[in-house]
């Protein structure tokens, strides 16, 4: 049998677990509709909410960070975008016709609202009443919102959490995914929350609150609106160990828990650590605004090489491979003597730091 990139999350079926993560990517039912055609295995459109007249953005409100010696490569992204700005209106038509036309693609739609039960169970009820998929629930955007008490404000207290994604589980009939801030100590408290209450599944990482840096011409803060600035969230490849270290975490804390990974998957090949981390789908959002759409034909294809090389038939083989071998360090101190390498002295100060110190990191590092 050849390898397959069809799996099921939280009763859905996706034709390959990658979907395009919130945000501009999914801004509107014309580009929705275009990444179905180029073969996205599903979409989670821009967040929405009630009431579109509230949410005023700015321009600039993206930064890059370039890589030291190669100024062409983005290693880093920071923006300082609010949710969506179109009337709630014309998004319940979109999702009705985007549903119409492809009822077999994914939609998941990413909400947000005020900490208020009416409004989140109005949200809730009015958009599945449009047929799409799925709901995530945005607790996590890191800026703009959290000034309303939205967003972060809600995802990084567990009680909160837990009463919010409750009022949505009294009213929702479809499957419900609670997006988590990377912007908490500890990752597993709110994930746990929000499954308690009835989540049946978790995305994460929303972005990282950030500065990107200052203008040492201007001495402003940047992006730089009017000659001010707020911290910003921070994605692309450069954030991926953190989300990695995230998804690993809430795998472990809550075993078998549908994941929806993603923060930095620029190709295949880092989608597949993802899912050998625990993730079930993954999500593109930078990378997608970086490379075009067109990249999902190569996020495929490099995904279902990992799985031919190690001969993977399907997702839910690979799917958590690498989390058993997460252990404490002084297990692997202890492993380490075991093997007798501590015998030798080599891990050592005394042997170890000579003065000639990127060497000596270089022998450090495990790869
Ligand atoms: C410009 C921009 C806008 C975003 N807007 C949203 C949003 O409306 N809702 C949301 O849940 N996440 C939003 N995100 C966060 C992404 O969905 C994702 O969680 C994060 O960027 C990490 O993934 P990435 O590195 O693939 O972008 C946005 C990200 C960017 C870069």
């Amino acid at each position: 049998m050849a390898a397959s990139l069809k799996t099921t999350a939280t009763r859905i079926e996706f034709e390959n677990p990658f979907l395009l993560g919130s945000g501009p990517p999914g801004t509107n039912a014309k580009v929705i509709a275009k990444s179905f055609d180029l073969g996205w295995g599903g979409v989670v459109g821009k967040t929405i909410s009630l009431d579109a007249s509230k949410v005023v953005n700015t321009a600039p409100r993206y930064g890059k960070l370039k890589a030291t010696d190669h100024p062409d490569t983005v290693v880093g992204f920071e923006n300082i975008e609010l949710i969506s700005d179109r009337p709630y209106s014309v998004w319940l038509e979109e999702f009705k016709q985007l549903k119409k036309q492809y009822p077999k693609k994914v939609l998941v739609a990413s909400v947000m609202e005020e900490y208020r039960k009416d409004a989140w169970q109005q949200i809730i009820r009015e958009v599945q009443a449009t047929g799409v998929d799925g709901f995530e629930l945005n607790l996590s955007c890191p800026h703009g919102l959290p000034e309303r008490k939205m967003g972060m404000a809600m995802g990084e207290d567990p009680s909160i959490c837990e009463e919010v994604v409750g009022w949505v589980k009294e009213v929702a009939k479809i499957p419900v995914w609670a997006k988590m801030t990377p912007n908490v100590g500890d990752p597993k408290v709110p994930a746990k929350a929000a499954i308690k209450a009835g989540a049946d599944g978790i995305s994460t990482i929303n972005t990282i609150l950030s500065i990107i840096g200052v203008d040492l011409r201007t001495l402003k803060p940047m992006p730089t609106v009017e000659g001010y600035a707020v911290p910003g969230g921070y994605s692309g490849q450069a954030v991926r160990p953190i989300a990695l270290r995230h998804v690993m975490e809430i795998a472990r804390a809550i075993p078998g828990v549908p994941i929806s990974g993603m923060g930095g998957i620029d190709t295949g090949f880092d989608a597949a650590q993802f899912i050998l981390l625990g993730a079930h789908t993954v999500q593109v959002c930078t990378g997608a605004m970086l490379q075009g759409y067109e990249v999902i034909t190569k996020l495929k294809e490099e995904l279902l090489k990992v799985m031919v090389d190690h001969k993977f038939e399907t997702l839910e083989e690979m799917r958590g491979k690498s989390l058993p071998f997460f252990s404490t360090h002084a297990d692997l101190v202890e492993r380490q003597r075991a093997a007798k390498a501590a015998k030798t002295g080599a891990n050592r100060d005394a042997e170890t730091w000579k003065g000639e110190i990127k060497k000596e990191t270089d022998s450090l590092t495990g790869h």
